[in-house]
């Protein structure tokens, strides 16, 4: 492993040692993507420890996450990154409670290299395993709160039900949360997803992979209204997105620009523009969604933005003014826990098991796992 990439997260400032004897101890691992990760959370929302394996630099040189070299890189990590996560905390894996781990959707070959050592913990160690949806881990992190809490938005109790913006690199969608488990679809991408429209036009730029905060630090010093992106279904009703109008009109705005027009402040107007359109599709869509009969009968208190792209300044701004003008609070998780990480695997992991959702037997990874069939 090469340990240059080994990006040791420690969150446990409340947690360390602090944590009660009575509260439940859950390992979690995460390998569905380009990250290698583990952590260990208790039931009292103490992060102990928390380990993450980037492979970003594995990938860079091709421009996005090759399947075959992120399953080959997992099954090189995997080992260490567990034994760190359980040295961090000071603890033995007969210490933990409870197995968490992807079990989908995601690029399988890297899915597996998780859940089969997920698997073989457990069953080696006869304790419960629960295999957790990724797009559930990033739905449910907001209601750990945790003690890194930095703003307010960070800091809110999220209780159900609650609106969720779902925005990752795989997945765009507007969900109604009920409850661990019970999702309700209101609307989704007909295309790309946001965190892939950021990635394309990083990529268009030459500016590397992954694209989202390349092209949102760019983003923060241009001018967003140099240039017109078109903001693909917004004069129409419902809550569905489509982000590939966006990325053709790019393609053409760059391949009519000669080459020596396009210096750095080309670029950032450019990242500010397109910034611009994908913050504007995604609050006329929420709109619209705060419009639907299904969420006004839910009467949901908070809206919550998770993925990726939650780490997107403009995005969480743009959500909490939503929010607020909507009467309505808003929550997001920390930085550190938008991108995918094994601490929000382990929290949902904790939020199953407290309601008896454990393997009872073998089960598939699923590389594609909706929200809607859990
Ligand atoms: O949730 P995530 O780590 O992986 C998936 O489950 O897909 O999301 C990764 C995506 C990438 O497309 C990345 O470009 C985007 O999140 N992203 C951002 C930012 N940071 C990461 N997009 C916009 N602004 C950011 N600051
Ligand atoms: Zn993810």
């Amino acid at each position: 492993m090469n340990n240059e990439n080994l990006i040791i997260t420690d969150m446990g400032a409340s947690g360390d040692n602090k944590h009660s004897e009575h509260a439940t101890l859950c390992l979690g691992i995460e390998s569905s993507c380009d990250e290698t990760s583990a952590a260990i959370i208790d039931s009292d929302r103490n992060i102990l420890s928390h380990i993450i394996y980037s492979q970003i630099p594995e990938h860079q040189k091709y421009g996005g996450v090759v399947p075959e070299l992120a399953a080959r890189a997992h099954i090189l990590a995997i080992d260490e990154v567990i034994k760190l996560t359980l040295e961090r905390a000071n603890k033995t894996i007969d210490d933990i409670d409870v197995i968490a781990a992807t079990a989908g959707p995601g690029l399988i070959g890297g899915v597996l290299v998780g859940w089969m050592a997920a698997t073989g913990i457990a069953n080696a160690t006869n304790k419960p395993l629960v295999a957790v949806n990724h797009l559930e881990g990033h739905a449910l992190v907001p209601r750990l709160k945790a003690a890194s809490a930095t703003d307010s938005a960070t800091n809110i109790d999220v209780e159900f039900p609650y609106l969720l913006m779902l925005a990752s690199g795989g997945h765009c969608q507007i969900l109604l949360v009920h409850g661990v488990g019970k999702y309700e679809l209101i609307g989704q991408t007909l295309d790309d997803s946001a965190g892939e429209a950021f990635d394309k036009i990083s990529k268009m730029l030459g500016l590397g992979y992954p694209g989202g905060p390349i092209v949102d630090k760019r983003a923060q010093i241009g001018d967003a209204k140099r240039f017109h992106f078109p903001r693909p279904l917004c004069d129409k009703p419902g809550c569905d997105f489509s982000f590939s109008g966006i990325k053709t009109a790019a393609r053409m705005m760059l391949d009519k620009t000669p080459e020596s027009d396009i210096d750095e402040t080309f670029i950032n107007d450019f990242c500010a523009s397109f910034q611009s359109a994908v913050v504007d599709c995604i609050t006329n869509r929420l709109h619209n969604a705060l419009n639907d009969e299904r969420v006004k009968n839910a009467n949901p208190k908070t809206m919550v933005v998770a993925g990726g792209v939650a780490k997107n300044s403009a995005v969480r701004a743009a959500m909490e003014n939503l929010a607020n003008k909507s009467g309505m609070l808003f929550a997001a998780p920390p930085m550190n826990l938008c991108t995918d990480n094994g601490a929000m695997i382990a929290w949902a992991g904790l939020e199953n098991y407290r309601i008896g959702k454990v393997v009872s037997e073998p089960i598939a990874p699923r590389p594609r796992w909706p929200l809607t069939e859990l």
